[in-house]
């Protein structure tokens, strides 16, 4: 038999997400990229095995590189989120695309958005990783097409030019 669920019944949340503020009705257990992907249409966080490994679900949440299939929605009202739909305002996710692009470290692009996002919350945190501690970083992401020597060289380049542009 199949179920119906009221929207009436759900809560009305607010999620921070890119710099707005969008107000929704959800169920209790949706996650934050069922809410990302099929109510708000920012498709750009990618739904791979939905049990949290692979990194293409990768957003930034309060800055941090979270798994956006495994939290809930309703828990995160308090949170700024970001997905690389953000990238529009964030001067060094710019950079970090490009870098990616120009050292051809993108070919299907399934696993770019959270790879960028990574590189970020990364780079946020150690403005000069060494490769041991990239390699340790982007452990749960994957990547299987471009091979993670050019995805490294991206993030080396990313820190290099990030770096370069806060020095001036
Ligand atoms: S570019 Fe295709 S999975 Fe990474």
């Amino acid at each position: 038999m199949k179920k119906y669920v009221s929207t009436e019944m759900n809560p009305e949340i607010k999620l921070k997400i890119n710099g707005l503020t969008y107000k929704l009705r959800v169920t209790p257990e949706k996650t934050l990229i069922d809410v990302l992907r099929d109510q708000l249409g920012l498709i750009g966080t990618k739904k791979g095995c939905n049990e949290g490994n692979g990194g293409a679900w990768t957003v930034l949440i309060d800055g941090l590189p979270m798994c956006s299939c495994l939290l809930l929605a309703v828990g995160l009202q308090n949170n700024e989120i970001t997905t690389i739909e953000g990238s529009k305002m964030d001067e060094d996710i710019q950079i970090i695309q490009k870098a990616f692009v120009e050292v051809g470290a993108i070919q299907c692009g399934f696993c770019s958005p959270g790879m960028i996002l990574s590189t970020k919350g990364l780079l946020d945190k150690n403005p000069n990783p060494s490769v041991y501690e990239i390699k340790e970083a982007f452990s749960g992401n994957i990547c299987r097409c471009t091979g993670y020597k050019k995805i490294i060289k991206a993030i080396q380049t990313a820190s290099f030019q990030i770096n370069e542009k806060k020095s001036l």
